[in-house]
């Protein structure tokens, strides 16, 4: 029988819902991407490996760029990847084929779901449908990884073409944002990925913190330092807003996230996010 190892990447729990679900369904072992990120190479003992993973700016989050950077496979091996999103997938399945074409690997399949959004709030938006429908949809991925199908698998396909033209106007628009939220001097010259890191900086918590270390525990890329019994961010934030979101009185704020809207899955705990940063034995 096959070895799968579903390798994941979460903020707010939708990416850990849906590869639990994968890993739950093709008997694979489930792994944080960011408890190996800092390996110097990541080699997976699977036939087929899996990665799971939101998209963040249109595009592929920065440590599932650096993961694949450092995966090694041996050449043949079947690795598909599910980016899950509020809106659409953007060029996340594409980016991370083309990083690891680079290296000599490759992208045998790559899935979109939708999921509900985590970053703002959208009044239409039915969380209950969204859960229910990305259930089905992780129905038909064990099934097409089951049959080893190739290719890229949009949820939608005509939101996936219509916007694909405004790709790059998305991402000059998203840098001139986050030169903002980062008060880095513009124009900067800088890259998206250049800039997200140094977002940490837009965030600050007020009167309401209680110093209780939450964020600091759901942090995935250890960004959060308590001093004096209050939060202070570091320079390689990754954007998934996990602190923001997890904070149980609401207290923090920052340009990258300044609306009242909260949000995580219903069934993932704190417990669960921070235990992607711990080192496996
Ligand atoms: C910084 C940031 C940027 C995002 N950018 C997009 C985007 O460009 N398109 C989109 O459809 N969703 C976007 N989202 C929404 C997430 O991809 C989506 O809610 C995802 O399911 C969250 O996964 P998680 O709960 O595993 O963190 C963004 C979220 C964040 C935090
Ligand atoms: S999670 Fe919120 S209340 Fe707790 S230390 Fe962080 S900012 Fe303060
Ligand atoms: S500082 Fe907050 S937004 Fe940045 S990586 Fe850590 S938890 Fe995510």
């Amino acid at each position: 029988m096959n070895k799968v190892d579903v390798y994941y990447f979460s903020g707010t729990g939708n990416s850990l819902v849906l590869a639990k679900l994968v890993a739950e369904r093709l008997g694979g072992d489930l792994i944080p991407i960011a408890s190996v990120i800092d390996r110097e190479k990541i080699e997976p003992a699977a036939d087929v490996t899996g990665i799971v993973f939101p998209v963040y700016y249109a595009d592929t989050p920065n440590i599932v760029r650096r993961f694949a950077e450092k995966l090694e496979t041996t050449e043949g091996k079947y690795i598909f990847a599910i980016s899950n999103y509020g809106g659409g997938a953007g060029d996340s399945l594409k980016t991370l084929d083309g990083i690891l074409r680079s290296r000599g690997e490759a992208l045998s399949a790559g899935f979109g779901v939708h999921m509900p959004q985590n970053a703002f709030h959208k009044p239409w938006e039915m969380k209950s449908l969204a859960y229910r429908q990305a259930t089905k949809r992780i129905d038909f991925i064990v099934r097409a990884v089951e049959a080893r199908r190739t290719g890229l698998f949009y949820s939608n396909v005509l939101v996936q073409t219509m916007m694909s033209p405004f790709q790059g106007w998305i991402r000059r628009m998203t840098a001139l944002y986050l030169e903002k939220a980062s008060n880095t001097p513009a124009p900067s010259g800088l890259s998206v990925e250049q800039l997200m890191p140094l977002c940490g900086a837009s965030f600050a918590a007020d009167e309401k913190c209680t110093g209780c270390g939450i964020c600091v525990r759901v942090c995935p890329v250890h960004n959060i330092e308590i001093v004096d019994k209050k939060p202070v961010w570091q320079n390689r934030c990754e954007n998934c807003l996990a602190c923001f979101n997890w904070c149980p009185t609401n207290a923090i704020h920052g340009a990258l996230a300044n609306t009242g809207y909260r949000y995580h899955h219903p069934d993932v705990t704190v417990r669960d996010i921070g235990g992607q940063s711990d080192i496996p034995a």
